[in-house]
């Protein structure tokens, strides 16, 4: 089921509105994965597309999350606008986008954020700087006047939510939340206590 628009527009709104506020990373969220066993882990990914599918990042899938989502699909990510005092909340189920799309994101990539995908095996342990940087230069030369093709392990995920919520500051701490919930294929909309 797709997010609505009502839920698009508002999240359009508040993003706005942290640009506006002075956010500098306003795409950052805090994504949370877990393996089959309940290992909860966190990091900060980059928003980098929005439809009704769903919200879209990118990623290496062998990476500790990559692993947690190929067996545990699902995630939770959080946007922390401060200087608009804006938060939002989503919980979904996450899928892999299409080849298609993935390369033709990976191709508005830097160069050398394009060489940088294929040199970091990320997450894995990594005996020095001096390494990265001579795998780095390794493959700068051997793409050296072609284009870089997209690494089979780096590709896009989409969370399409069945919660979102937005909690926006309040005097007195009486912030206003609001949540999102994706009901027998209806989203349903109500207030919380803050
Ligand atoms: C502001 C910020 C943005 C980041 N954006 C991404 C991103 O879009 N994709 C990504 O794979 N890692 C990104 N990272 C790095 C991740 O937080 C993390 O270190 C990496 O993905 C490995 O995570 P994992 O081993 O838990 O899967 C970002 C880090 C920061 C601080």
């Amino acid at each position: 089921m797709s997010l609505s628009q009502e839920i698009i527009d508002r999240f359009n709104k508040a993003f706005k509105q942290a640009r506006v506020s002075g956010e500098q990373e306003p795409t950052a969220m805090v994504l949370a994965t877990s393996d089959c066993k309940g290992r909860v882990t966190s990091r900060t990914v980059l928003l980098k597309a929005l439809d009704e599918d769903g919200f879209v990042f990118f990623t290496n899938t062998r990476s500790v999350k990559g692993q947690q989502l190929a067996v545990c699909p699902r995630a939770a990510a959080t946007f922390l606008w401060k200087t608009s005092g804006c938060q939002v909340q989503l919980v979904g189920n996450v899928t892999l986008v299409s080849d298609e799309a993935a390369d033709a994101y990976f191709s508005t990539r830097e160069r050398g954020s394009q060489i940088g995908a294929w040199a970091s095996n990320q997450s894995q342990p990594l005996d020095s700087r001096e390494t990265l940087m001579a795998r780095f230069h390794e493959l700068e030369k051997q793409y050296e006047g072609r284009e870089v093709p997209r690494p089979p392990h780096w590709t896009g995920y989409v969370l399409s939510p069945e919660t979102v919520e937005f909690w926006n500051l309040g005097e007195y701490r009486l912030h206003d939340r609001v949540l999102y919930t994706l009901e027998d294929a209806a989203w349903k909309k109500q207030r919380l206590y803050p």
